[in-house]
């Protein structure tokens, strides 16, 4: 088996603001890579930004910044998503980084070296927002047939890649290769295009005096290369000098004539992720180069569909563009990681809406797993003070929960599933575990065995265990978040290490850690949602917004993000505890406007001595209920020796509602 995997997502138009759609496939070739790491294989996943190009030239121009500058400030916007949504890509690349340019210039010349790239005078109709050039008979009404924006006519002399040449060795590949491409309806589209069109050559350079922002020809220092050029090879430079283990010394492939290229030991990728409206480029644009430059081709391009919104196409102009910050921000990263991939086969086109997206979290975590995880923590506390052991002459029944179990693991593990990408397959699979775990405690009743049978009632908490050890190595690469804590409240240590060792020597129901278990219940998983009334309409993206850089080891915030959260100074006006909670005290505060705030100080404050008190308080937070109380806002207090709070108070006198800045 071959023990490396190397996935990639698109790189993205660093002038993009990221939306859902960005989100999509990065969570995906996440699930993909975090999947791989745990079946024990090398893993090298690969995201980041196309930064060349006419818009990033023309946005640079118009902030007053050069494009790097521009480059710099916008490429934050991805890092900060990626590290909030969790995503474990190992290298990120830049078009603009000094290695990959090289591999740029080094394969552009190649290609001239060995006459597969011409001059030519040329005519064609150009839109510049999607720097592509038309034919006449392209142009829908005199239109962009994409975007349907006005082109120009253009006279230029320029260099073409010869790709026409390599139209019947593509066929013949797609055919022979049947999960070239996938999925088969992308596949059958784009052999469907090959068979009944006539490839053209394509135009690989831009005059410097049309467009400075590019990587130079190496052959021709009044060009630059194309922007669909330069990204596509980012793929394979990013082996040269980001992947684990690669030589960071020798970016410049060694251009022998005709000789086959290698990308070192990570060429060829497992899987191109991207969406279908960059199938194209990928499957024909990326594949005849490769051809061209004798290396092989990758071993999966997956186009998936797009997302709608409430049946809508996601536009900047009807304000319903889906932003994944305030997605996570709303209703946490793995509510989302999970309903991206649950709701809609990856590969079809998928409508979001608050109201599905609420459905999913309630119903399939609240309900499904979270009351699962509750319930047995409850009874395994209860009946056995938190003790798991596999109680002797105990049978792992090939036909009662550990049999189904089991067989839903093997599915949810099945190679094809994960070689087709067939997310919501899986997850069908590992729900099928889920329910019948609860099905379980339905019919076994383990409160009544608790009264009479002690071997029963430790047999039943002990496959419930196993259900739930199972079901979170199974979770793992959709919901890491959720499922490391699942792990630790099932009193093991560390699933992505325990988990190795059951994902690689099977999923056996007397697994054994080699230590004592206790489980211990912690916080809620998934608290359920209550439709209209926790819940403010989707968030959308605000236009034009810029981030800060910010780097995923040191988990710095943009000066933006932090200038998000509202803290203010507060005057407490009465408090009183909240019934039946020795830890909670509902408080009125003063912030300017009176505020209700529930907060967690009741072990170490009493209600009387803290009227009066200036406080500090965030006042933007979304409104929570804590035992069914309203609070609308939060309390900063220091957690100080045994976990005491101890509260925030100004050290001067200062009006209550100033700003803290
Ligand atoms: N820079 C090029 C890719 C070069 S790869 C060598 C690019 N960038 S992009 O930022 O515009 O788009 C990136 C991805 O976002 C594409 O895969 C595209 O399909 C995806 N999506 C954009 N809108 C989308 C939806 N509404 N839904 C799902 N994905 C969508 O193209």
């Amino acid at each position: 088996m071959n023990r490396r995997f190397y996935v990639t997502t698109p790189i993205y138009y660093v002038n993009d603001i990221p939306h859902i759609g960005h989100a999509y496939t990065t969570v995906a070739a996440d699930i993909l890579a975090r999947h791989n790491r745990l079946a024990g294989k090398e893993v090298f996943f690969l995201t980041g930004t196309d930064e060349h190009g006419q818009k990033v030239e023309k946005a640079a121009v118009e902030k007053g910044r050069s494009p790097k500058e521009h480059s710099d400030l916008m490429v934050g916007n991805f890092r900060n998503l990626w590290v909030k949504l969790n995503i474990s890509n190992d290298a990120f690349i830049r078009t603009t980084d000094n290695e990959h340019i090289k591999t740029v210039q080094g394969l552009m010349q190649m290609l001239w070296d060995t006459g597969e790239i011409e001059k030519r005078s040329y005519s064609g109709w150009y839109c510049t927002p999607d720097e592509r050039f038309w034919t006449e008979k392209d142009l829908v009404d005199g239109n962009c047939p994409d975007c349907g924006r006005p082109v120009e006519q253009i006279n230029e002399e320029n260099y073409f890649f010869l790709m026409s040449k390599y139209q019947e060795r593509l066929i013949k590949y797609i055919e022979d290769n049947p999960s070239y491409i996938l999925p088969d309806t992308r596949r059958n589209e784009v052999l469907g295009f090959l068979r009944h069109n006539v490839l053209g050559d394509l135009c690989i350079s831009r005059p410097k005096q049309r467009l400075s922002w590019g990587i130079p020809l190496p052959f021709d220092e009044d060009y630059v290369t194309y922007v669909w050029f330069d990204a596509l090879v980012n793929y394979f430079s990013a082996t040269k000098y980001l992947a684990p283990d690669a030589n960071s010394t020798p970016p410049i492939p060694p251009l022998t004539k005709g000789g086959s290229e290698g990308g070192g030991d990570w060429w060829p990728a497992d899987h191109h992720l991207v969406g279908k409206d960059i199938l194209t480029t990928h499957a024909v644009y990326w594949s005849t180069m490769l051809m061209a430059l004798k290396i092989d081709l990758p071993k999966n391009i997956f186009a998936h569909g797009w997302w709608t919104v409430e049946g809508k196409k996601m536009s900047k102009s009807l304000g319903n563009v889906v932003d994944p910050n305030a997605m996570v921000d709303k209703y946490g990263v793995d509510a989302f990681r999970y309903f991206l991939f649950r709701e809609v086969p990856f590969g079809l086109d998928g409508d979001f809406s608050e109201e599905a997206f609420i459905n999913r979290i309630n119903t399939d975590l609240a309900n499904d797993l979270g009351n699962l995880l509750s319930r047995f923590l409850t009874m395994a506390g209860k009946y056995l003070d938190g003790m798991i052991e596999k109680p002797a002459s105990h049978t792992a029944s090939a036909k009662g929960l550990p049999g189904q179990c089991i067989a839903a693991v093997k599915s949810a593990n099945d190679i094809k599933n994960w070689s087709e990408l067939h997310f919501n397959i899986i997850l069908d699979h590992i729900w099928d575990m889920v329910r019948a775990a609860n099905n379980y405690i339905a019919q076994r009743e383990p409160w009544k065995l608790a009264k009479n049978d002690p071997k029963g009632i430790r047999g039943v908490i002990f496959d419930l265990w196993n259900a739930l050890r199972l079901t979170a190595v199974s979770l793992y690469p959709f919901i890491p978040d959720t499922t490391e804590k699942i792990w630790k409240q099932l009193g093991l240590r560390s699933l992505t290490e325990e988990a190795k060792e059951i994902q690689i020597n099977g999923c056996e129901w007397d697994w054994d850690p080699g230590y004592e278990i206790k489980v211990s219940k912690g916080e809620q998983l998934f608290p359920r949602i209550e439709k209209g009334k926790d819940t403010a309409p989707i968030p959308t993206l605000a236009k034009g917004g810029e981030g800060g850089f910010s780097d995923k080891s040191s988990n710095l915030i943009s000066i933006q993000d932090f200038a998000r959260v509202e803290i203010k100074i507060g005057k407490v006006l009465s408090a009183e505890r909240v019934k039946k909670s020795d830890k909670l005290i509902k408080l009125q505060v003063d912030t300017g406007e009176q505020r209700q705030i529930v907060a967690g100080i009741g072990k170490a404050y009493s209600p009387e001595e803290l009227v009066g008190k200036k406080i500090v308080v965030v006042t933007n937070l979304q409104p929570a209920k804590l035992m069914g109380v309203e609070s609308n806002g939060m309390l900063l207090a220091a957690t100080g020796s045994n976990g005491v709070p101890v509260i925030l108070m100004p050290e001067k006198e200062v009006e209550e509602g100033s700003r803290i800045k």
